[in-house]
C-alpha cells in the first residue's frame, strides 16, 4: 500500500467514525444506522438552468422503508416543504420541485435526488430522510446556486421600495431578493455598497468593505445590519440575486433615446435587457463595454470587467450605472437580450 492509499483509507476511517454522529431533528446526537453520513458541511453547486444531484446513500437497506426529500424553509420553521417521497416502487411529487425531481438509483443503495433545470429559489438546505417506522434518519446538503448579487433602486430615488416591492422589483430584473448568505458570498468577493437593502428574510443590509463616515462610521469591514424591518410601512432598496441565463446581452450603439432603443432591440429579434441579464452576461460571460446603454426599466448602465483609463475615470470591475435618465435624452447605445 503506498503512502496515497494509506492517507486515504486513513480519511475515510476517520470520516466513519466521526460520521457516526449526526444531529437529529430531536437536536440530541444519535448514531446514524441507514445512512451514509455526507461530509461536514456538505455543499453542492450549480447555475440557474442545470440540472443538480443532492447525493444520499443507505448504508443498509432496511426491510420496509420510505425515502422522503424535503426543502428545509429557515424562514418558516416547522414547514415541510416536501419534494419527493417514495415507498421503494411509487414516487410521488410535491409541491413547485417536484415535477423537476426524481431519484438517481444508481445502484441499490442510491436515494440522491436529480433536480433538473434549476431555478433561482432553488438555492437552499435539502433533508433526505429515511422513514422505517422505528427510527427516522436524516442528512442535510445545501444547494448552492451560483449567481451574482445587485444592488437595486426604483426609478423614483433612494429607499422608495416596501419589501414586497423590493420582491416585485427583483423579479422584474430576472431576480430574486438575495439571501442573507448570498450578500455575504457577494461581500467577500468585493460587494461595497453603501444603501441599505431588504433580503429574502425580511431584514435590510449593506455590505461594507472600506469603512467611511457615511457608511456606519468606524465599524470595521462588514455586513451592516438594519435587522428585521417593518414588510409594509418601510422603505429601502432591494438586494437581488440571478444566475446565468439561456440567452445573451449584446450593446446596439447610440445615440438613441429610450423608445428608439426599445425598436433598435426590437430590429434585432431581441428586448431591452432587464438589469440582472446585464449582471449576469457581465458575471458568467466577461461581457465588457465602456459605453452607457438603455435597459428595460429606464435605466441606463455600463459593465466594466477590466478597469482602464478614459472609461469614465478608471472604474472599479463592476456594473456601473447613470441612474434614469430622461427617456428623451439621445445620448447613449441600448443593451438589448435575446
Ligand atoms: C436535464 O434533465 C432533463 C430532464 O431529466 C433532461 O431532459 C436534460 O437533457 C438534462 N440536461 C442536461 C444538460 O443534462
Amino acid at each position: 500500500m503506498n503512502c496515497v492509499t494509506l492517507i486515504m483509507v486513513t480519511a475515510s476511517f476517520l470520516s466513519w467514525t466521526a460520521a457516526i454522529f449526526h444531529h437529529s431533528k430531536k437536536g440530541k446526537e444519535k448514531a446514524l444506522q441507514y445512512l451514509v453520513e455526507p461530509p461536514v458541511y456538505a455543499e453542492v453547486t450549480s447555475r440557474r438552468g442545470e440540472n443538480v444531484t443532492l447525493p444520499c446513500v443507505l448504508r443498509i437497506k432496511p426491510s420496509h422503508y420510505r425515502v422522503k426529500w424535503t426543502k428545509v424553509d429557515p424562514l418558516h420553521r416547522g414547514v415541510e416543504n416536501v419534494v419527493l417521497i417514495t415507498n421503494g416502487h411509487a414516487d410521488k411529487h410535491y409541491g413547485p420541485l417536484g415535477p423537476r425531481a426524481r431519484l438517481r438509483r444508481a445502484h441499490a443503495l442510491d436515494i440522491s435526488l436529480l433536480l433538473s433545470g434549476l431555478q433561482l429559489e432553488d438555492d437552499g438546505q435539502y433533508r433526505c430522510e429515511v422513514i422505517n417506522g422505528i427510527e427516522d434518519e436524516s442528512v442535510d446538503i445545501t444547494l448552492r446556486i451560483d449567481g451574482v448579487v445587485f444592488p437595486y433602486q426604483s426609478s423614483s430615488g433612494r429607499y422608495k421600495l416596501s419589501y414586497i416591492e423590493a420582491k416585485e422589483a427583483c423579479r422584474e430584473q430576472d431576480g430574486t431578493l438575495a439571501t442573507y448568505k448570498q450578500l455575504y458570498r457577494a461581500w467577500t468577493e468585493g460587494l461595497d455598497w453603501c444603501n441599505a437593502g431588504w433580503l429574502n428574510d425580511g431584514t435590510v443590509h449593506y455590505p461594507i468593505l472600506d469603512p467611511r463616515p457615511a457608511c456606519g462610521g468606524d465599524l470595521p469591514p462588514g455586513i451592516r445590519s438594519y435587522g428585521p424591518k417593518d414588510r409594509t410601512q418601510e422603505h429601502y432598496d432591494a438586494f437581488c440575486f440571478t444566475s446565468t441565463t439561456e440567452g445573451v446581452v449584446f450593446y446596439v450603439p447610440g445615440p438613441l433615446d429610450f423608445s428608439e432603443a426599445v425598436h433598435a432591440c426590437r430590429e434585432k429579434g431581441a428586448n431591452l435587457a432587464r438589469v440582472g441579464q446585464l449582471y449576469s452576461s457581465w458575471m458568467f460571460l466577461g461581457l465588457d463595454r465602456c459605453d452607457g446603454g438603455w435597459l428595460q426599466d429606464g435605466s441606463v448602465r455600463f459593465p466594466i470587467r477590466t478597469p482602464r483609463e478614459h472609461c469614465g475615470g478608471i472604474p472599479e470591475p463592476g456594473v456601473h450605472s447613470f441612474g434614469f435618465p430622461s427617456k428623451s435624452l439621445r445620448l447613449y447605445g441600448a443593451y438589448c437580450y435575446r
